[in-house]
C-alpha cells in the first residue's frame, strides 16, 4: 500500500507538510466542488463565491452561506482528519494548510493548521471590520445580516474567487511547505491556485511528495508517490503502519 521510501521517509522526516483540500472532508459528508455530484454543477461560482456577485446580491449569497454553515455544523471530522491530528504529535514541525473552510482538523486536535481560504465560522463587517460569530448570524434564519457599529454588510470571512489570499497563512504555508522533509497533498483537485503551487514548492526544495486523492490529478506526474484511495482510509492505515499507532481510528 505504502513504499518502504514513504514509511522511512516519513519516520525520519523532522518537518511535515498537509495540504488539503475538499476530498478530505468528504467522508465527512461535505461536498466537494469539481467532479460529478461537485457543488458547482448544481451552483455557479461567478454568483456565489466573489465580492461583486456579494454587492449585486447579497440575499442570494447569504442563502448559500447559511446553508453551508448549516450543514458543516452538523458535520463530524473523520477518521482522516484524527490521524492527521496524531500524526501532528511524531514530528518536530507538522503543518496542516487547509483550502477547507470547515474547522474539522481543528476540531479532530490538530494545533498547527494554515486556513488558506477563511473558515466559515467566523464573518466580519465589510466597512468597519468588526468581527461576527456564527451564533449572532444565525440566529435570524434569513435576510442580509448588517453591523450594529456602523451599519455596513457583513460577510463570511472566506476567501472567494478574485481575492488574494490573507498574508499569514500564505506566508507560514510557504514556509512549511520549503521547510518539508515530506509534503502530502490530500483531497484536491489541485486546479485552484496559489494553493495548488504548495507541493511544487515543497517538491523543489527536496520534500518527498505523496498525493492521496480518489482520481489522478494535475500534480499526480510530479508526485513521488501517488495512493489512489479515500484519504479516510489510507491516514489511519499510514498511521498504523509508519508509528504502529491506531490512536487515529477514533471513530472507527
Ligand atoms: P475539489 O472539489 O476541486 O476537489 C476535490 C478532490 O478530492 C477531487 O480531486 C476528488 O477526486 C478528491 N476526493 C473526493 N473524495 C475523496 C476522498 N474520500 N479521499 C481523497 N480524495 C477525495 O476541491 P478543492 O481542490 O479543495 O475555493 O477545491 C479548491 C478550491 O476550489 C476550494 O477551496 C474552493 C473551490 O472553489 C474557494 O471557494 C475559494
Ligand atoms: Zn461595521
Amino acid at each position: 500500500m505504502f513504499s518502504k521510501t514513504l514509511i522511512s521517509n516519513l519516520k525520519s522526516a523532522q518537518s511535515v507538510a498537509v495540504l488539503t483540500g475538499a476530498g478530505m472532508s468528504a467522508e465527512s459528508g461535505v461536498p466537494t466542488f469539481r467532479g460529478e455530484n461537485g457543488l458547482w454543477k448544481k451552483f455557479k461560482p461567478e454568483e456565489l463565491a466573489n465580492f461583486e456577485a456579494f454587492i449585486r446580491n447579497p440575499e442570494l449569497v447569504w442563502e448559500w452561506y447559511r446553508y453551508r454553515k448549516h450543514l458543516i455544523a452538523q458535520v463530524q471530522p473523520n477518521a482522516g482528519h484524527y490521524a492527521l491530528a496524531q500524526m501532528e504529535k511524531r514530528h518536530k514541525n507538522f503543518a496542516v494548510i487547509t483550502q477547507n473552510i470547515d474547522n474539522l482538523h481543528r476540531r479532530a486536535g490538530s494545533k498547527t493548521v494554515h486556513e488558506l481560504h477563511g473558515n466559515i465560522d467566523c464573518n466580519y463587517c465589510t466597512g468597519c471590520k468588526k468581527y461576527f460569530s456564527n451564533e449572532k448570524i444565525l440566529a435570524r434564519e434569513e435576510g442580509v445580516p448588517r453591523c450594529d457599529k456602523c451599519g455596513g454588510l457583513i460577510r463570511p470571512d472566506v476567501v472567494w474567487f478574485g481575492e488574494l489570499l490573507p498574508a499569514e497563512p500564505w506566508n507560514s504555508s510557504v514556509e512549511a511547505s520549503e521547510r518539508s522533509d515530506v509534503f502530502f497533498s490530500i483531497g484536491t483537485s489541485s486546479v485552484v491556485y496559489p494553493a495548488a503551487s504548495l507541493p511544487l514548492v515543497a517538491k523543489r526544495a527536496g520534500a518527498y511528495l505523496v498525493e492521496i486523492n480518489l482520481e489522478a490529478t494535475e500534480l499526480s506526474p510530479a508526485a513521488d508517490e501517488v495512493i489512489l484511495q479515500k484519504s479516510g482510509d489510507m491516514l489511519p492505515l499510514l498511521l498504523k503502519e509508519c508509528y504502529g499507532s491506531t490512536e487515529g481510528n477514533k471513530i472507527l
